[in-house]
């Protein structure tokens, strides 16, 4: 095979997600008002929209706003882009998630999209009365999803008697705007691949090493051939970009930002300290511990210093050498790709702007021809040792 060549695991395409911001308060300048800031509100998902971006997150926790009504919100506030919504099981029933689904699809003319989180925190759990262990949570979230679909598509009532849900004559349910609503799941333990290898149209990742995504993916895609699955759930990963003009001096911003975000960490959410529950931020701790610099751009220390909390792994460098590092993650099958900077509104746009369309020409350049450009050739990365001190490693 040729460097040209491109390999079989590659998505033909790919569509850019950036999770939703309410106000301004990033890790580098935090607000302390948990409250929506609708001016700023506005012109974020606008730029997501203008920036070409296909998808926003809205994100959900117990002390967070509610992502129903900010995705409703963020369907009218723009044409195009698709609302994710986060959901938790113990938060809904599902004819109800059902039903509130449906009519933010026709309120978008077929945009909406949910994420199912089943809980990774116990103590976040029992703050809205869920008392179930991790095991049985996804469980639940399994039932669910079949529920789901079930409310959707049924043409006449049915019933239900199922291990978590219980219900009579409900139906034929408000439909979607066409069909279906894709169906992602968020998670990286066993019982996750598990639900979400059978079940889910999306699986999702927080950023990880290419070799430790592939062994991923490959155990996704099994689980969804045993499950006699004819598709495979899509790929979506996130990542936390950091870009300059050069790579240069995108490793100095780098190793300035980490030192803020370490230390407004330790003041705005100390609560988050000890081994995390969730097996996604105990990969991006365990990856931290391994080795801080992997690949072509992708940088641990910004998970380290906030305990893997959240989407927290970094890709830095100029847009050009970010560009190429995502295009190696569509090498390796995703084909959904989330970035979303620590300075929010100002990524956003600057995403939009430099790094989106560097990774749209060489997607259409692959179509046209069959064969990879020139970019990641072009653009080998951050393992020059002379950027060893602005990322404080020397
Ligand atoms: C892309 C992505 C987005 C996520 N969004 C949320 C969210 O909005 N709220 C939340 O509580 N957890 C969110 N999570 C976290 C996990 O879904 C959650 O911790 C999981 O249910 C349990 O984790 P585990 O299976 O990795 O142990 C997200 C995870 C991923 C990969």
């Amino acid at each position: 095979m040729s460097t040209d060549d491109l390999p079989s695991t590659a998505a033909p395409d790919v569509e850019f997600i950036s999770l939703s911001h309410l106000n301004p308060s990033t890790e580098l300048h935090p607000v302390p008002s948990r409250g929506i800031d609708l001016a700023y509100f506005r012109r974020y998902v606008r730029s997501l929209e203008e920036g070409g971006y296909d998808y926003t997150l809205l994100p959900y926790g117990s002390g967070t706003a509610d992502s129903f009504v900010t995705a409703s919100a963020v369907g009218q506030l723009t044409e195009r882009i698709k609302p994710i919504v986060a959901l938790r099981p113990n938060t809904t029933l599902p004819t109800v998630a059902a039903q509130k689904l449906a009519t933010l699809d026709q309120l978008t003319e077929g945009r909406a999209v949910v994420h199912l989180i089943s809980g990774g925190s116990d103590a976040e759990q029992a703050r809205q009365g869920d008392y179930l262990p991790k095991n049985k949570r996804y469980a639940r979230t399994s039932e669910y999803i079949d529920l789901l679909r079930r409310s959707w598509s049924e043409p006449a009532a049915f019933s239900h008697d199922g291990e978590f849900y219980k219900f009579d004559d409900f139906g034929p349910g408000f439909a979607p705007y066409e069909q279906s609503i894709p169906i992602s799941i968020g998670g990286q333990s066993d019982e996750a691949f598990g639900v979400g290898g059978a079940k889910a149209d999306i699986f999702s990742f927080w950023g990880e090493p290419l070799a430790d995504l592939r062994t991923e993916i490959d155990r996704v895609n099994a689980i969804a051939r045993d499950a006699g699955r004819t598709t495979r759930p899509r790929i979506w990963v996130t990542f936390r970009p950091i870009i300059a003009q050069t790579d240069e001096l995108a490793w100095r911003k780098a190793g300035e930002y980490v030192q803020r975000i370490a230390a407004n960490f330790r003041t705005v959410r100390p609560q988050l300290q000890g081994t995390p529950q969730n097996v996604g931020s105990q990969r991006a701790l365990a990856f931290a511990n391994r080795s801080e610099l992997y690949d072509r751009a992708l940088w641990t220390r910004t998970a380290a210093v906030t305990n893997g909390a959240g989407a927290s792994t970094a890709l830095v460098g100029s847009p050009e050498t970010v560009a190429a590092a995502i295009l190696d993650y569509v090498d390796q099958g995703a084909s959904l790709v989330s970035i979303r900077g620590y300075d929010t509104l100002a990524d956003a746009v600057d995403y939009g702007r430099y790094v989106l369309p560097l990774v749209r020409q060489e997607i259409a350049h692959r179509k046209a021809t069959g064969q990879r450009g020139t970019l990641q050739a072009e653009h080998p990365g951050n393992y020059a040792p002379e950027y060893a001190q602005f990322a404080g490693r020397s």
